[in-house]
Protein backbone atom coordinates (compact mmCIF):
# COMPACT_ATOMS: atom_id res chain seq x y z
CA UNK A 1 0.00 0.00 0.00
CA UNK A 2 1.06 3.38 -0.88
CA UNK A 3 0.69 6.22 1.76
CA UNK A 4 0.69 10.39 1.45
CA UNK A 5 1.19 12.00 5.28
CA UNK A 6 0.18 15.47 4.93
CA UNK A 7 0.92 17.22 7.99
CA UNK A 8 3.80 14.76 8.63
CA UNK A 9 5.92 17.02 10.25
CA UNK A 10 3.50 17.87 13.16
CA UNK A 11 3.45 16.05 16.48
CA UNK A 12 0.91 13.41 15.26
CA UNK A 13 2.85 13.26 11.58
CA UNK A 14 5.94 12.24 13.36
CA UNK A 15 4.35 9.31 14.96
CA UNK A 16 3.13 8.26 11.84
CA UNK A 17 5.95 8.00 9.83
CA UNK A 18 7.62 6.30 13.09
CA UNK A 19 4.77 3.62 13.50
CA UNK A 20 3.99 3.23 10.06
CA UNK A 21 5.90 0.10 8.51
CA UNK A 22 5.24 -2.29 5.57
CA UNK A 23 3.77 0.16 3.57
CA UNK A 24 5.07 2.98 1.50
CA UNK A 25 4.81 6.23 3.53
CA UNK A 26 5.32 9.63 1.38
CA UNK A 27 5.46 11.83 4.19
CA UNK A 28 5.24 15.99 3.79
CA UNK A 29 5.00 18.99 5.90
CA UNK A 30 3.74 22.84 4.45
CA UNK A 31 7.04 23.11 3.12
CA UNK A 32 6.62 20.45 0.90
CA UNK A 33 2.59 21.05 -0.30
CA UNK A 34 1.00 24.11 1.18
CA UNK A 35 -2.90 22.87 1.33
CA UNK A 36 -3.77 26.26 0.93
CA UNK A 37 -2.44 25.97 -2.89
CA UNK A 38 -5.13 23.94 -4.72
CA UNK A 39 -2.88 22.98 -7.83
CA UNK A 40 -0.23 21.91 -5.61
CA UNK A 41 -2.10 19.76 -3.87
CA UNK A 42 -3.73 18.07 -6.76
CA UNK A 43 -0.52 17.68 -8.52
CA UNK A 44 0.96 15.77 -5.39
CA UNK A 45 -2.03 13.90 -5.22
CA UNK A 46 -1.86 13.23 -8.76
CA UNK A 47 2.09 12.38 -9.11
CA UNK A 48 1.91 10.16 -6.08
CA UNK A 49 -0.73 8.48 -6.77
CA UNK A 50 -1.50 6.59 -2.94
CA UNK A 51 -4.16 4.40 -1.96
CA UNK A 52 -5.02 6.36 1.42
CA UNK A 53 -3.80 9.98 2.67
CA UNK A 54 -3.86 11.47 5.82
CA UNK A 55 -4.85 14.29 6.22
CA UNK A 56 -2.93 15.52 9.81
CA UNK A 57 -2.23 18.73 8.50
CA UNK A 58 -3.61 21.84 10.26
CA UNK A 59 -3.03 25.02 11.93
CA UNK A 60 -3.48 23.79 15.73
CA UNK A 61 -2.67 27.08 17.63
CA UNK A 62 -6.44 26.90 19.58
CA UNK A 63 -5.81 30.38 20.52
CA UNK A 64 -3.78 31.40 17.72
CA UNK A 65 -6.92 30.82 15.52
CA UNK A 66 -9.51 33.43 17.68
CA UNK A 67 -6.80 36.26 16.44
CA UNK A 68 -6.14 34.74 13.11
CA UNK A 69 -9.78 33.66 12.16
CA UNK A 70 -8.65 33.84 8.04
CA UNK A 71 -6.01 32.09 8.46
CA UNK A 72 -7.66 29.05 10.75
CA UNK A 73 -10.42 28.57 7.79
CA UNK A 74 -7.79 28.70 5.31
CA UNK A 75 -6.04 26.06 6.35
CA UNK A 76 -8.17 23.70 8.49
CA UNK A 77 -11.80 24.05 6.22
CA UNK A 78 -10.55 25.45 2.74
CA UNK A 79 -6.96 23.30 2.88
CA UNK A 80 -9.07 20.15 3.88
CA UNK A 81 -11.40 20.73 0.91
CA UNK A 82 -8.10 21.19 -1.62
CA UNK A 83 -7.46 17.81 -0.51
CA UNK A 84 -10.50 16.27 -0.79
CA UNK A 85 -11.13 17.54 -4.41
CA UNK A 86 -7.83 15.87 -5.36
CA UNK A 87 -8.64 12.93 -3.39
CA UNK A 88 -12.32 12.78 -5.64
CA UNK A 89 -10.05 13.18 -8.64
CA UNK A 90 -7.85 9.69 -8.02
CA UNK A 91 -8.35 6.59 -6.73
CA UNK A 92 -7.15 7.58 -2.65
CA UNK A 93 -9.08 7.35 0.04
CA UNK A 94 -9.03 10.12 2.33
CA UNK A 95 -8.93 9.72 6.26
CA UNK A 96 -8.89 13.23 7.92
CA UNK A 97 -7.91 14.50 11.21
CA UNK A 98 -10.63 16.14 13.75
CA UNK A 99 -11.15 17.33 16.86
CA UNK A 100 -13.10 16.98 20.22
CA UNK A 101 -13.72 20.76 19.60
CA UNK A 102 -16.54 20.59 17.35
CA UNK A 103 -18.85 20.24 20.17
CA UNK A 104 -19.93 22.49 22.58
CA UNK A 105 -19.24 20.69 25.85
CA UNK A 106 -23.07 20.66 27.56
CA UNK A 107 -23.53 16.79 27.37
CA UNK A 108 -22.45 15.31 30.78
CA UNK A 109 -22.17 11.57 28.68
CA UNK A 110 -19.58 10.30 26.28
CA UNK A 111 -20.08 12.08 22.81
CA UNK A 112 -21.01 9.35 20.12
CA UNK A 113 -19.98 10.26 16.26
CA UNK A 114 -23.80 11.37 15.75
CA UNK A 115 -24.12 13.98 18.35
CA UNK A 116 -24.61 17.64 16.45
CA UNK A 117 -21.26 19.67 15.84
CA UNK A 118 -21.58 23.08 17.86
CA UNK A 119 -18.13 24.57 18.23
CA UNK A 120 -17.61 27.47 20.17
CA UNK A 121 -14.44 28.12 18.88
CA UNK A 122 -12.63 29.41 16.04
CA UNK A 123 -10.46 26.53 15.57
CA UNK A 124 -13.54 23.98 16.74
CA UNK A 125 -15.30 26.08 13.72
CA UNK A 126 -12.85 25.62 10.65
CA UNK A 127 -12.76 21.98 11.67
CA UNK A 128 -16.61 21.67 11.92
CA UNK A 129 -17.49 22.91 8.60
CA UNK A 130 -14.04 21.15 7.26
CA UNK A 131 -15.90 17.75 8.15
CA UNK A 132 -19.14 18.98 6.58
CA UNK A 133 -17.37 19.81 3.38
CA UNK A 134 -15.33 16.74 3.37
CA UNK A 135 -18.36 14.66 3.72
CA UNK A 136 -20.03 16.21 0.91
CA UNK A 137 -16.98 16.30 -1.69
CA UNK A 138 -15.56 12.70 -1.07
CA UNK A 139 -18.55 10.51 0.97
CA UNK A 140 -16.53 7.98 1.86
CA UNK A 141 -14.03 9.34 3.52
CA UNK A 142 -13.39 9.03 7.54
CA UNK A 143 -12.99 11.46 9.75
CA UNK A 144 -11.10 10.35 12.84
CA UNK A 145 -12.05 12.86 15.81
CA UNK A 146 -9.07 12.99 18.37
CA UNK A 147 -8.59 15.07 21.56
CA UNK A 148 -5.85 16.00 23.82
CA UNK A 149 -3.02 14.96 21.82
CA UNK A 150 0.47 14.44 23.58
CA UNK A 151 3.79 13.06 22.31
CA UNK A 152 7.19 13.10 21.53
CA UNK A 153 8.66 15.52 19.30
CA UNK A 154 6.38 18.91 19.23
CA UNK A 155 4.41 21.37 21.77
CA UNK A 156 1.71 19.64 24.04
CA UNK A 157 0.40 19.75 27.70
CA UNK A 158 2.61 17.23 29.47
CA UNK A 159 6.04 18.65 27.75
CA UNK A 160 4.87 22.08 28.94
CA UNK A 161 3.69 21.48 32.33
CA UNK A 162 7.29 19.76 32.82
CA UNK A 163 9.19 22.33 31.98
CA UNK A 164 7.23 25.36 34.13
CA UNK A 165 7.20 22.40 36.90
CA UNK A 166 11.25 22.50 36.88
CA UNK A 167 10.89 26.16 37.65
CA UNK A 168 8.12 26.39 39.84
CA UNK A 169 7.27 25.23 43.07
CA UNK A 170 3.18 25.57 42.41
CA UNK A 171 1.12 25.29 39.25
CA UNK A 172 -2.25 26.53 39.30
CA UNK A 173 -4.21 23.87 36.34
CA UNK A 174 -7.80 23.94 35.08
CA UNK A 175 -10.03 21.50 36.88
CA UNK A 176 -13.58 21.94 34.77
CA UNK A 177 -12.95 20.68 31.81
CA UNK A 178 -12.90 17.23 30.99
CA UNK A 179 -11.64 15.32 28.18
CA UNK A 180 -9.91 12.13 26.90
CA UNK A 181 -5.78 12.27 26.98
CA UNK A 182 -4.09 10.81 23.30
CA UNK A 183 -0.84 9.89 22.90
CA UNK A 184 0.02 10.02 19.08
CA UNK A 185 1.66 6.44 19.56
CA UNK A 186 -1.45 5.13 19.77
CA UNK A 187 -3.45 7.45 17.71
CA UNK A 188 -0.79 6.41 15.02
CA UNK A 189 -1.04 3.07 15.37
CA UNK A 190 -5.18 2.87 15.51
CA UNK A 191 -5.28 5.44 12.46
CA UNK A 192 -2.72 2.72 10.37
CA UNK A 193 -5.04 -0.16 11.05
CA UNK A 194 -8.31 2.00 10.37
CA UNK A 195 -6.80 2.41 6.81
CA UNK A 196 -5.70 -1.13 6.91
CA UNK A 197 -9.24 -1.63 7.82
CA UNK A 198 -10.74 0.26 4.99
CA UNK A 199 -12.47 2.74 7.56
CA UNK A 200 -15.63 4.89 6.51
CA UNK A 201 -17.56 8.02 8.15
CA UNK A 202 -16.70 9.35 11.52
CA UNK A 203 -14.56 7.68 14.18
CA UNK A 204 -13.63 8.85 17.56
CA UNK A 205 -10.04 7.88 18.78
CA UNK A 206 -8.50 8.62 22.00
CA UNK A 207 -6.79 6.74 24.54
CA UNK A 208 -9.23 5.17 27.00
CA UNK A 209 -10.70 6.91 30.42
CA UNK A 210 -10.88 10.44 30.81
CA UNK A 211 -9.80 13.36 33.23
CA UNK A 212 -9.35 17.08 34.36
CA UNK A 213 -6.30 18.57 33.45
CA UNK A 214 -5.61 18.94 36.12
CA UNK A 215 -5.91 15.18 37.01
CA UNK A 216 -3.88 15.23 33.77
CA UNK A 217 -1.25 17.38 35.47
CA UNK A 218 -0.77 15.40 38.42
CA UNK A 219 -0.70 12.20 37.02
CA UNK A 220 2.50 13.37 35.11
CA UNK A 221 4.20 15.03 37.87
CA UNK A 222 3.78 12.11 40.18
CA UNK A 223 4.70 9.11 37.45
CA UNK A 224 7.94 12.01 36.66
CA UNK A 225 9.00 12.09 40.42
CA UNK A 226 8.46 16.11 40.52
CA UNK A 227 7.10 17.30 43.56
CA UNK A 228 5.96 20.50 42.44
CA UNK A 229 2.03 20.84 44.05
CA UNK A 230 -0.74 21.49 41.28
CA UNK A 231 -3.70 23.56 42.54
CA UNK A 232 -7.31 23.17 40.78
CA UNK A 233 -8.10 26.26 38.90
CA UNK A 234 -11.34 27.45 37.28
CA UNK A 235 -11.33 28.01 33.34
CA UNK A 236 -12.29 31.56 34.34
CA UNK A 237 -9.43 32.06 35.97
CA UNK A 238 -7.32 31.55 33.31
CA UNK A 239 -8.16 33.39 30.94
CA UNK A 240 -7.09 32.11 27.25
CA UNK A 241 -8.68 33.90 24.15
CA UNK A 242 -10.53 30.65 22.49
CA UNK A 243 -13.31 29.10 24.85
CA UNK A 244 -12.90 25.16 25.60
CA UNK A 245 -15.30 22.57 26.00
CA UNK A 246 -16.21 22.10 29.41
CA UNK A 247 -16.91 18.04 28.61
CA UNK A 248 -15.47 16.83 25.41
CA UNK A 249 -15.33 13.10 26.45
CA UNK A 250 -15.22 10.91 23.08
CA UNK A 251 -16.96 7.74 23.39
CA UNK A 252 -15.12 4.64 21.86
CA UNK A 253 -18.16 2.88 20.53
CA UNK A 254 -17.48 3.81 16.73
CA UNK A 255 -13.75 2.31 17.20
CA UNK A 256 -15.15 -0.94 18.78
CA UNK A 257 -16.71 -1.65 15.68
CA UNK A 258 -13.35 -1.82 14.04
CA UNK A 259 -12.16 -4.24 16.43
CA UNK A 260 -9.32 -1.33 18.01
CA UNK A 261 -9.15 -1.22 21.52
CA UNK A 262 -6.69 2.07 22.86
CA UNK A 263 -4.87 1.85 25.86
CA UNK A 264 -5.69 3.66 29.05
CA UNK A 265 -4.42 7.78 29.16
CA UNK A 266 -2.35 6.66 32.87
CA UNK A 267 -0.39 3.84 30.65
CA UNK A 268 0.17 6.19 27.68
CA UNK A 269 1.26 8.75 29.92
CA UNK A 270 4.07 6.39 31.49
CA UNK A 271 4.98 5.18 27.88
CA UNK A 272 5.28 8.84 27.14
CA UNK A 273 7.79 9.96 29.71
CA UNK A 274 9.91 6.22 28.91
CA UNK A 275 10.16 7.75 25.18
CA UNK A 276 10.88 11.37 26.25
CA UNK A 277 13.62 10.14 28.48
CA UNK A 278 12.77 12.02 31.71
N1 LIG B 1 -2.89 18.54 19.15
C1 LIG B 1 -4.11 18.24 19.62
O1 LIG B 1 -4.35 18.30 20.84
C2 LIG B 1 -5.21 17.84 18.68
C3 LIG B 1 -6.48 17.57 19.20
C4 LIG B 1 -7.50 17.20 18.33
C5 LIG B 1 -7.25 17.11 16.98
N2 LIG B 1 -6.02 17.40 16.49
C6 LIG B 1 -5.81 17.32 15.04
O2 LIG B 1 -4.82 16.34 14.78
C7 LIG B 1 -4.05 16.72 13.62
C8 LIG B 1 -2.59 16.68 13.96
O3 LIG B 1 -2.33 17.60 15.00
P1 LIG B 1 -0.85 17.86 15.56
O4 LIG B 1 -0.99 18.15 17.00
O5 LIG B 1 0.07 16.78 15.08
O6 LIG B 1 -0.50 19.23 14.82
P2 LIG B 1 0.87 20.04 14.77
O7 LIG B 1 1.91 19.38 15.62
O8 LIG B 1 0.55 21.47 15.00
O9 LIG B 1 1.32 19.86 13.25
C9 LIG B 1 0.62 20.48 12.24
C10 LIG B 1 1.11 19.95 10.90
O10 LIG B 1 0.37 20.64 9.90
C11 LIG B 1 1.27 21.17 8.95
N3 LIG B 1 0.70 22.37 8.37
C12 LIG B 1 0.30 23.52 9.00
N4 LIG B 1 -0.16 24.40 8.10
C13 LIG B 1 -0.06 23.81 6.87
C14 LIG B 1 -0.36 24.19 5.55
N5 LIG B 1 -0.87 25.40 5.28
N6 LIG B 1 -0.12 23.33 4.55
C15 LIG B 1 0.40 22.10 4.81
N7 LIG B 1 0.71 21.67 6.03
C16 LIG B 1 0.49 22.52 7.06
C17 LIG B 1 2.54 21.45 9.73
O11 LIG B 1 3.62 21.51 8.80
P3 LIG B 1 5.02 22.30 9.11
O12 LIG B 1 5.39 21.93 10.52
O13 LIG B 1 5.95 21.70 8.10
O14 LIG B 1 4.73 23.75 8.93
C18 LIG B 1 2.58 20.22 10.63
O15 LIG B 1 3.12 19.12 9.92
C19 LIG B 1 -4.60 18.09 13.21
O16 LIG B 1 -5.55 17.94 12.20
C20 LIG B 1 -5.28 18.61 14.45
O17 LIG B 1 -6.31 19.53 14.15
C21 LIG B 1 -4.99 17.75 17.31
Amino acid sequence: MKVLILGATGLLGKALVREWNGDEVLAMGSQDVDIRDAARVQEVVRNSSPEWVVLAAAYTDVDGCENHQDLAFAVNRDGAVNVAEAVSRSRARLIFLSSDYVFDGRKTSPYDVDDPRNPQSVYGRSKAEAETRLLETVPDCSIARTSWVFGVGGKCFPDTILRLARNRSTLDVVNDQRGCPTYTVDLARAIIQLCRKNARGIVHVTNSGDCSWFEFAQALLTRAGLTTEVRPARSQQMARPAPRPAYSVLSATSLDRYGIEMPGWKDALSRYLEERGS
